[in-house]
């Protein structure tokens, strides 16, 4: 498989001397949905950022559908996101004074579609995350896990190569987590869509292909899933003992 996201080596120091992450070789393939685990403050968010370009590493490398864009200025990242990458937050991040159609429309319109294809997308996706009643309405009206499926459709308007999650379920009701979790695996079942998922749950990390679990800035194991498929408590509780 054709690797969408390589890193080498990858470093990050914040000031103050915390040694976040302690180089990290890792590769996603396109169309792959892999969970990164590991207990609080291990460096998952500190590691999507990074390959968000939401912040630069100290050291190492990151290759985004094979071109290195650890170097890029932040203009060009800037661009990156827009058009190759959808993020996920806990806390859904939308934007309070705009209704959810337009949340979901405007990236697409800041990407360069036009007006009538951002729209049709919206409608669709929207549909297709069961809130099209909701599209007039303001977020803050919406539930918990309401509104982080507006965010997905955020996400995915521009068809972004990967979507890069994190913690998505972390601020949800265990019944909203899982729908949220049956979206994301719908996304990547019937679109292909790349998801890259930051989880400190061993029971939301068991819905991806493979996990990567780290532990104090390092990758600690990685674990293939698919094939374990069908038994989720077996492979949830070998997460538990990965430490997961
Ligand atoms: N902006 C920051 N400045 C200083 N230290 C940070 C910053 N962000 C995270 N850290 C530290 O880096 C380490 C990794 O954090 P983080 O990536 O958020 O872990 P996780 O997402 O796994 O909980 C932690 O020790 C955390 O306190
Ligand atoms: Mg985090």
């Amino acid at each position: 498989m054709e690797p969408v996201i390589r890193t080498s080596g990858l470093a990050k120091e914040y000031d103050g001397g915390v040694h976040a992450l302690r180089g990290i070789d890792v590769e996603i393939g396109d169309g792959e949905f892999v969970a990164v685990t590991g207990p609080s403050g291990c460096g998952k968010s500190t590691l999507l950022n990074l390959l968000g370009g939401l912040d630069r590493p100290s050291r190492g490398e990151i290759e985004l559908a094979g071109r290195r864009v650890d170097g890029f200025s932040e203009g060009r990242w800037a661009l990156v996101r827009r058009r190759e990458i959808g993020f996920v937050f806990q806390f859904f991040n939308l934007i309070g004074n705009l209704s959810v159609a337009d949340n979901v429309e405007l990236p697409g319109l800041l990407a360069g579609l036009p007006a009538k294809e951002a729209r049709a997308r919206r409608r669709e996706l929207l549909a297709s995350l069961g809130i099209e009643e909701h599209a007039d309405a303001a977020p803050g009206r919406l539930s918990g896990g309401q509104q982080q499926r507006v965010a997905i459709a955020r996400a995915l308007v521009n068809r972004p190569r990967v979507l890069l999650a994190d913690e998505p379920t972390g601020n949800l009701d265990s019944s909203s987590a899982r729908d949220v979790m049956a979206l994301l695996r719908a996304a990547h079942d019937e679109r292909g869509q790349t998801i890259v998922l930051v989880t400190h749950d061993a029971r939301v990390a068991a819905r991806a292909d493979r996990v990567i679990a780290m532990r104090d800035g390092a990758v600690s194991s990685e674990t293939r899933l698919d094939d374990t498929r069908g038994d989720v408590s077996a492979t949830v509780s070998r997460l538990m003992e990965l430490g997961a």
